[in-house]
């Protein structure tokens, strides 16, 4: 198989739904720190801007090209200005490496993660075990979507997105990704306490259980 070339994000374009139970979870926590693994073209982070705290900062990670639209989006609907991190559309590229060098940075610090990015075992557990890293202490976690699954994807499963199949087995096609991701790493977590059923989990330790 010739290994496709990736200069513009590959993700199909999609009509999306505003996130309203991130709206709702924000607008209660008024986090000071708010990140979207996943923002696409901002749909629901415009919705999150106006209900965060003033002083609140938004960090926004996707592909570099798509992050540029959420960021002229945002800034047009609200007048905020987030922070930007745009990973390439190489192949095995995503927001992992951009938090992987907020990790060296050492100076940024989330109040809410919403992962609502690739919604893939690889991705996103690894971007769980980075975040947890940059999560303060009381910190909310939201994952977007238990029962999500490429087969089931308007938009990604193998029929519509051809490249589907090259990149997942079928068994990977049928599995719900994100919802593997909570119950093996989340829900054992011994830092981490369920909120909302399967989407929303709150830090309690300080991250030293992880640490032994
Ligand atoms: C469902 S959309 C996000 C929707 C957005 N949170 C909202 O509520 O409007 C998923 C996003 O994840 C991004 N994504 C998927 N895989 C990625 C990767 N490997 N690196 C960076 N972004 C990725 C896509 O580009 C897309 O914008």
């Amino acid at each position: 198989m010739t290994i496709p070339e990736y200069p513009k994000s590959i993700y199909p374009r999609l009509r999306l739904a505003v996130s309203m139970p991130t709206v709702d979870n924000v607008r209660k926590l008024q986090p000071l720190s708010y990140a979207e693994l996943g923002c696409y073209h901002g749909a629901t982070t415009i919705e999150i801007a106006k209900v965060l705290p003033p002083e609140a900062t938004i960090y926004l990670f996707d592909y570099a090209d798509t992050v540029a639209i959420a960021n002229r989006a945002i800034q047009k609907a609200t007048g905020r200005v987030p922070v930007c991190y745009g990973n390439s559309c190489k192949l095995r590229d995503s927001y992992c490496w951009s938090l992987g060098l907020l990790i060296d940075d050492g100076t940024v610090r989330f109040d809410y993660v919403f992962i609502d990015g690739a919604h893939t075992w690889d991705v996103d557990g690894f971007a769980f075990f980075l975040v947890d890293k940059l999560l303060s202490p009381g910190g909310h976690i939201e994952f977007h979507d238990c029962r999500w699954r490429l087969s089931g994807s308007k938009r990604l499963n193998p029929t519509a997105f051809p490249l589907t199949q090259e990149f997942y087995t079928p068994q990977q096609i049928r599995s719900r990704q994100v919802k593997m991701i909570v119950n093996r790493l989340v829900r054992p977590h011994p830092d981490y306490e369920e909120v909302i059923r399967g989407r929303l989990f709150r830090k309690i330790g300080n991250g030293a259980a992880a640490a032994e």
